[in-house]
């Protein structure tokens, strides 16, 4: 069994195997007839509560294969072409068996041209790696999305969506520009187990374009996933939030409790009352609960003990008075048997105090040998949304699994990390200039994520020659910092999307600071994106509309240049007034990262604007509507 794709006329994807091996002579890839064939067709608008935008369009074309083997085992086939790409996946039916292990899957995509490619490699266990820009025939393995361009300029992205109940698939190219799948495998070898015989797999999706933004633009991984099964979603709100956070990345506050704490119920108060002031409806707190001692060994931590210094009765109740939501953190270091002993009493706990969202961590490795990306991790990572769904709590998720499009059926699955964050610029060499501009065609196509946007002491002299200052991490040399400007730092809160949007810096960075201004005014809740212009590894322009306002972040990797952008997505007839956070004429990423200036100026629809920015800079402006 095999597929291609052509567009125009021309291969796209050259002839490519399909199917499976299972275990125990069981036959899931050849000697099948087909016995039918139904087409359709579908073309519908459907809404979800929030979104980089709230309403898509799901138009396809279907066709479903119906096969059958020698034994009775039945197989559909079932391919959706869109207008920007494809999706495809296996239904098996295999008649009186109590188990069904797959071993390997044998699905190809077989690239007819080279080109240059953008991933990272395949990894079990993270993706936070580094984007590699390789020529497609020179990538050996690669974790999905894995976007690419071809010689003959059709820019596309492997992936997979609706991942349910399977392991996460890898790619590994077999011959030139030819790439199979590779699945997570169990620690026995196995790739993927089923109680019975009947299996739907995920999503094998290529979403495809003529320009580099329109991948970006794509809603094919959402399309490919299940409608809301959520009851009531009234409950699940974007939010701006600040937390007790990069101090603990940046060594001078600790997860645990010390001298150092940063956690404690004085700490959280400041950060609610920061956060009320400043038109954030969220605050974050890590380290408040017992067992930060053994992260990195047992990992043995509690999620309804408080540390001592830490009263969450106190905090939860400030917090409700000044109307601040406060997202709470499990960490579990991977301790997986530990985190879903505690998982239902941990949850209704937060409830009960009213915290209705959480920020997950599996910094660790699972005990028993267990992949993080396996069938397995699949499993939990879908047991922790759907126990957090029975409490009306959201979920942002750190070391995840990839972000496939869920949070259509599960809209409580908000954001999650899942690539290199804002954390690694803390503590090891960081992320290059050019990491921003890779994430939107790569990272992003998948969903949101929580990279932590926003430092604005860029060169950490408040806090590098602190007395309280210890290094906790061993990729730490002491000459960590942020690589971009800091008109960069607001464009990625635009830019890169999360429905939890946090401005990551210490709060006493951003107070006084005319440039804050930005994340105040910003809305998390956004109706409506588009990605107007850029090039993956090199630029990236992107709009989003939220009520009546406009967001526009621009970035660029270390080439500065000047980017024309017309303002035709603003409403025609209106004036708005858009303020302007800029490199300053001196900036520059590497010697003088923190010149900014500030402008404001009167536009409409009809006008461009012409964005200049500096080497591994960027630009963010707010459009407002002036009431005339
Ligand atoms: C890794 C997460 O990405 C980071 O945000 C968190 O602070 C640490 N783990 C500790 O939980
Ligand atoms: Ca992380």
């Amino acid at each position: 069994m095999a597929y291609r794709i052509s567009i125009n006329d021309s291969s796209f994807i050259a002839p490519s195997q399909l199917g499976f091996e299972a275990n125990n002579g069981i036959n899931l890839y050849k000697d099948f007839q087909i016995t039918g064939t139904d087409f359709s067709t579908k073309d519908e608008v459907w809404t979800q509560p929030w979104g980089e935008n709230k309403s898509i369009r799901n138009h396809y074309n279907e066709v479903a294969i119906h096969l059958k083997d020698s034994k009775a085992t039945r197989l559909t086939i079932r391919f959706r072409a869109f207008d920007d790409g494809i999706g495809f996946r296996y239904e098996y039916q295999v008649p009186n068996i109590d188990s069904l292990f797959i071993i390997n899957e044998l699905t190809e995509f077989n690239i007819a041209n080279n080109g240059v490619s953008w991933s990272i490699p395949a990894n079990f266990e993270t993706y936070e790696l580094l984007y590699r820009t390789l020529p497609i025939n020179k990538v050996e393995t690669a974790n999905t999305p894995m976007t690419f361009k071809t010689d003959n300029d059709i820019y596309a992205s492997i992936h997979e969506a609706a991942l349910t109940d399977f392991p996460e698939m890898t790619l590994k190219q077999t011959e030139a520009c030819n790439f199979k799948s590779e699945l997570a495998p169990w620690p026995d070898g196995i790739k993927a187990r089923f109680a019975g015989g009947n299996v739907t797999t995920p999503w094998r999706t290529i979403q495809i374009a003529k320009e580099a933004v329109g991948l970006i633009n794509s809603g094919l991984i959402l399309n490919l996933n299940e409608p809301c099964a959520l009851e009531t979603t009234d409950w699940i709100k974007p939010m701006k939030y600040v937390g007790i956070w990069w101090g603990m990345h940046l060594g001078v506050e600790t997860w645990t409790m010390d001298d150092r704490h940063g956690a404690t119920t004085e700490n959280a108060k400041r950060y609610i009352d920061f956060a009320a002031a400043n038109n954030i409806e969220a605050v974050m707190f890590e380290g408040w609960n017992e067992g930060w001692e053994s992260w990195g060994g047992m990992q043995t931590f509690d999620y309804t003990k408080p540390y001592a210094d830490f009263d969450i009765v106190e905090v939860a109740r400030y917090a409700k008075e000044k109307n601040i939501q406060i997202i709470g953190h499990h960490e579990t270091g991977g301790n997986i048997p530990n985190y879903e002993r505690q998982l239902d009493k941990a949850y209704k706990w937060y409830a009960d105090l009213g915290i209705h969202s959480v920020k997950t961590g599996y910094a660790g490795a699972y005990p028993g040998g267990y992949w993080h990306h396996s069938q397995y991790g699949v499993r939990h990572y879908r047991k922790v949304v759907e126990t957090a769904a029975k409490y009306h709590t959201t979920i942002d998720a750190h070391e995840p699994i990839k972000d496939t499009g869920i949070r259509r059926t599960y809209p409580n699955m908000m954001t999650r990390e899942g690539a290199r964050g804002m954390e690694w610029n803390g503590w090891s060499e960081g992320n290059p200039p050019e990491h921003h501009e890779l994430l939107p065609f790569t990272r992003l196509l998948a969903g949101p994520m929580d990279y932590t946007p926003g430092t604005f002491d860029i060169l950490y002299e408040k806090t590098r020659n602190s007395p309280k200052r210890k290094k906790w991490n061993d990729l730490d040399k002491g000459n960590s910092r942020v690589n971009t400007t800091l008109a960069k730092q607001i464009a990625n809160w635009v830019i890169l999307y999360s429905p939890l949007q946090m401005a990551s810096d210490m709060i006493e960075n951003y107070e006084n600071h005319p440039a804050f201004q930005f994340f105040r005014d910003f809305d998390a809740d956004c109706d409506w994106s588009r990605a107007l212009a850029g090039e993956p590894g090199e630029f990236v322009v992107v709009v989003r509309k939220a009520k009546q306002n406009y967001f526009l972040g621009a970035s660029t990797n270390e080439e500065a240049r000047t980017i024309n952008i017309k303002l035709d997505f603003l409403e025609k007839g209106e004036l708005y007034k858009a303020t302007i956070y800029a490199d300053g004429k001196d900036a520059n990423w590497e010697t003088n990262p923190t010149d900014y200036q500030i402008t404001e100026q009167i536009v409409t629809a009809n006008e461009s604007l012409s964005i200049t920015m500096a080497t591994g800079g960027g630009q963010a402006i707010s459009f407002m509507p002036v009431d005339e």
